[in-house]
C-alpha cells in the first residue's frame, strides 16, 4: 500500500485524484482547508465519491500551511500538491492578491518536502504558466513543454495565477538540482468535468444551455471567439497515473488535447444536443482571458497516454446528469 498526501484533495481535480487512488487501495491522506470561493467540498458532500466509506482515507481539514508545520511524516511515497487559490476567470482577473497566495503555499510545500523527503511530488502548474505573447489573437499556437525554460526564456505569463505557477515550477527544479528531490511537473489546461464548480464555463455553459432550451439566445462570457483546450477530468488523472513515474527531474508534461473549440462552438454543440439551434453571443462585461490556448500532446503522447473521452462525450455526460 502506497501512503500519499494529497493537498487540496478536497477540490474539483483533488475528488478524482483521491477517489482513483482511494480504489487503487492506496493510503490517501488528505489536507485542505475548504477555502471559499475555490472549489473545495466537504468529503460528505463529494458528488461522485463518498470517501469516508473507505478506511485508507485521512482528512485534515486545515491550511496545508499549518499542516506543513505539523506534520513531519518522512514516508510519503508520493505527494501531490495541488492546493491552490484558483477560482475560475473572474477570481483570476479581479482578485489577483488573493490568488498570490499560491507564492506562499507553493513555498511552504517546497520548504515542507525539504524536510519530509516524499519519494516523489507532483507539482500542479497550469497552462497559465505558458507566456501569453502565443496565446494572441494574431499568431497563436499550440503551446509545448520547452516554451518555458528557465535557462533561456520564460515569457510574462497569465495573470498572479500564471506567476505563481511558474514559481512554483521554478521552485521544483531547485528542490530537485540542490535538495535532489524528485518531481513531475503538470499543465493541465481547461480540464472539465460535471461536478466542476458553477465558477467555470464547462457546468456554468451546459447548465444554461439546458435552462434555456428553446430559447432564441444564448450568451457566453467575453467575445465567446476566445478558445480553449477542454480535457476531461478522468483523462487528466489518467494521464497523471499513467506518467507520475517517468520524469523525476521537475520537467513538465501538458495535460492536453491539443484541440481548439471556441465558447461560442461549445454553447452551439451543447444547445445541437438539448434539440435546439439558439444564436449564441458574447457579453461584453465578463472577462474572456487570452484569446487562444491549446496545448502540443505530442510529450503526453510519447509517454503513452492519449486522451479517450472527447468534447462531445464529455458535454453529454453532464448534460445527462445535470438533467436528472
Ligand atoms: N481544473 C483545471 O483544469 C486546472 C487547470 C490548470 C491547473 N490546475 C491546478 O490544479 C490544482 C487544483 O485545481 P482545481 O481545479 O481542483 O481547483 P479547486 O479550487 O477546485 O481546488 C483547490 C483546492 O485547494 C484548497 N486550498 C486552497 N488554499 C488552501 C490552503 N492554503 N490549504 C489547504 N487547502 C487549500 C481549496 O480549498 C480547494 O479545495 C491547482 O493547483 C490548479 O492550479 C487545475
Amino acid at each position: 500500500m502506497r501512503k500519499v498526501l494529497v493537498t487540496g484533495g478536497a477540490g474539483f481535480v483533488g475528488r478524482h485524484v483521491v477517489a482513483r487512488l482511494l480504489a487503487l487501495g492506496d493510503e490517501v491522506h488528505c489536507v485542505d482547508q475548504v477555502v471559499p470561493l475555490t472549489g473545495g467540498l466537504l468529503p460528505e458532500h463529494w458528488p461522485l465519491c463518498s470517501p469516508r466509506d473507505y478506511k485508507n482515507f485521512h482528512f485534515y481539514h486545515e491550511d496545508c500551511r499549518a499542516y506543513f508545520q505539523r506534520v513531519n511524516d518522512t514516508d510519503f511515497d508520493y505527494a501531490f500538491h495541488l492546493a491552490a487559490m484558483v477560482g475560475g476567470r473572474e477570481m483570476i482577473e479581479n482578485n489577483p492578491l488573493a490568488v498570490a497566495d499560491d507564492l506562499s503555499i507553493d513555498a511552504e510545500y517546497w520548504q515542507w518536502a525539504v524536510k519530509a523527503k516524499p519519494k516523489k511530488s507532483l507539482c500542479f502548474s497550469s497552462s497559465a504558466a505558458y507566456p501569453i505573447k502565443y496565446q494572441r489573437e494574431k499568431g497563436y499556437q499550440l503551446l509545448k513543454e520547452e516554451m518555458i525554460s528557465f535557462n533561456d526564456d520564460i515569457g510574462m505569463p497569465d495573470m498572479s495565477y500564471g506567476w505563481a505557477k511558474l514559481t512554483c515550477e521554478y521552485l521544483a527544479k531547485l528542490a530537485y538540482e540542490k535538495h535532489g528531490l524528485k518531481s513531475v511537473v503538470y499543465r493541465p489546461f481547461s480540464g472539465y468535468g460535471e461536478d466542476q464548480d458553477d465558477h467555470y464555463p464547462f457546468p456554468a455553459i451546459c447548465k444554461r444551455v439546458l435552462a434555456n432550451r428553446g430559447k432564441p439566445l444564448i450568451t457566453v462570457w467575453g467575445t465567446g471567439r476566445q478558445m480553449r483546450d477542454f480535457i476531461h477530468i478522468e483523462d487528466c488523472v489518467s494521464g497523471i497515473l499513467k506518467t507520475m513515474d517517468r520524469i523525476d527531474d521537475a520537467g513538465a508534461i501538458n495535460l492536453t488535447t491539443g484541440i481548439y473549440t471556441s465558447f461560442i462552438d461549445f454553447a452551439k454543440l451543447a444547445a445541437q444536443l438539448c434539440g435546439y439551434q439558439p444564436e449564441v453571443r458574447g457579453t461584453s462585461d465578463k472577462p474572456e482571458g487570452v484569446f487562444a490556448r491549446a496545448g502540443d500532446p505530442t510529450k503526453l503522447n510519447k509517454l503513452g497516454f492519449q486522451y479517450t473521452i472527447d468534447f462531445r462525450q464529455g458535454i453529454e455526460r453532464a448534460l445527462k446528469l445535470y438533467q436528472a
